[in-house]
């Protein structure tokens, strides 16, 4: 199949053109920046000679001449970019809103409207709203809405497969990151007296590819304009101290020094960050984001059990202790943790 591939650059996007070429597929792999795709090493994907790569953009001010450079026959997109951790709420609708509303409406004007086209979107479980009626941030409420116009504006003849993984785990991640670090120093902070043991859904980067390329890689001409929702995850849940202890025993730490931040201080201390993130720019990598920090504050992250997704183990073969091992390897050998 000819599959067009979004963020390819991008941790889970890298690994979809990695496995979709592996699979035989004909990747058209979006790229924004071409020093980072030579920096993934894309020269030693398997079957590379599958993926071609398109040096352009989804900005919305962008001229978006690459969409007319499609093949025809174009079977399937899957559209992973997007932005997951900013200081500013308006690049997560930027992105993940308008760029995508772009990106539909220039593939219906591009494909016939009977053109058979499976649209993949990587939205998160952030779009699920927990306990409160809406998503606790705007990174969610931003993958909700495109989610939604997605489901609205798409052709009939398209099929809409929604993707919502939890934390995903696994080689090239750069989220997680900073929390391996912070581990690597022997501290272990959690919000609140009970931070501890907030639960967590988690999947492995491996499985998410192979779950998304199994479920919505299949021949769209064998379907009729369906939509579907797909909240894949580990079947066994986590707590966050079970994390840190596999992140500190990967990394041959022994002793770690719990650092309880009262959950009355997290807000606004991610306020203050972000304020000050206009009058000193580099402070904008700090992870502490007033969105993340409205995550931080539920009580629990876990996706919705579904009998055929969560629960068939053999689906899912790299548990905590896997994911965590092949990542520290991974950051190792890239000298991340150094
Ligand atoms: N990682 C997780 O735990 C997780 C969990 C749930 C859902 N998701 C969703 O999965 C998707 C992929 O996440 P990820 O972890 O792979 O994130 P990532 O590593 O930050 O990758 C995002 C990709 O989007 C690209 N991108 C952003 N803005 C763009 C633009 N204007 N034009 C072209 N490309 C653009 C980035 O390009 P550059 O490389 O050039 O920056 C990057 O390749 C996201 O949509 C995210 O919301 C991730």
């Amino acid at each position: 199949m000819k599959i067009l591939v979004t963020g390819s650059t991008g941790f889970i996007g890298s690994h979809m053109c990695e496995q979709l070429a592996l699979k035989g597929h004909q990747v058209l792999a979006l790229v924004r920046k071409q020093k980072k795709w030579e920096a993934i090493n894309t020269s030693s994907f398997s079957n590379r000679r599958f993926i071609t790569p398109i040096f352009d953009s989804i900005d919305p001010e962008g001229s978006w001449s690459w969409i007319d450079r499609l093949p025809n026959d174009l079977d399937v997109v899957v559209h992973t970019a997007g932005i997951v951790h900013s200081h500013r709420k308006s690049e997560f609708y930027r992105t993940n809103l308008t760029a995508t509303a772009i990106l539909v409406e220039k593939l219906k004007k591009k494909y016939s409207f009977n053109h058979k086209l499976k649209f993949v979107f990587l939205s998160s479980l952030s779009a699920i709203p927990t306990i409160k009626p809406e998503p606790v941030g705007h990174y969610g409420r931003s993958k909700l809405m495109a989610e939604e116009l997605i489901i609205k504006n798409a052709p009939s003849m398209w099929d809409i497969e929604i993707i919502r993984p939890p934390i995903v785990i696994g080689p090239r991640d750069l989220q997680l990151l900073h929390i391996f670090k912070i581990v690597k120093k022997g501290l272990y902070p959690v919000v609140g007296p009970e931070g501890e043991e907030k639960e967590y859904s988690f999947i492995c980067v491996f499985d998410l590819v192979k779950y998304v390329i199994s479920q919505c890689a299949r021949n769209p001409n064998i379907s009729t304009g369906v939509t579907k929702i797909h909240h894949p995850a580990y079947p066994e849940k986590i707590t966050y101290k079970e994390l840190y202890f596999e992140m500190a025993k990967e990394q041959g730490i022994n002793n770690l020094k719990k650092i309880t931040i009262p959950r009355f201080l997290v807000k606004p201390v991610a306020y203050t960050i972000s304020a000050l993130t206009y009058i000193c720019p580099p402070l904008s990598k700090i992870p502490l984001t007033v969105d993340k920090s409205s995550e931080l504050l539920e009580h629990k992250w876990l996706s919705p059990k579904s009998e055929s997704e969560n629960k068939n183990k053999d689906v899912y073969k790299w548990n905590l202790n896997n994911s965590v091992k092949v990542t520290v390897e991974d950051y190792n050998q890239r000298g991340l943790l150094n």
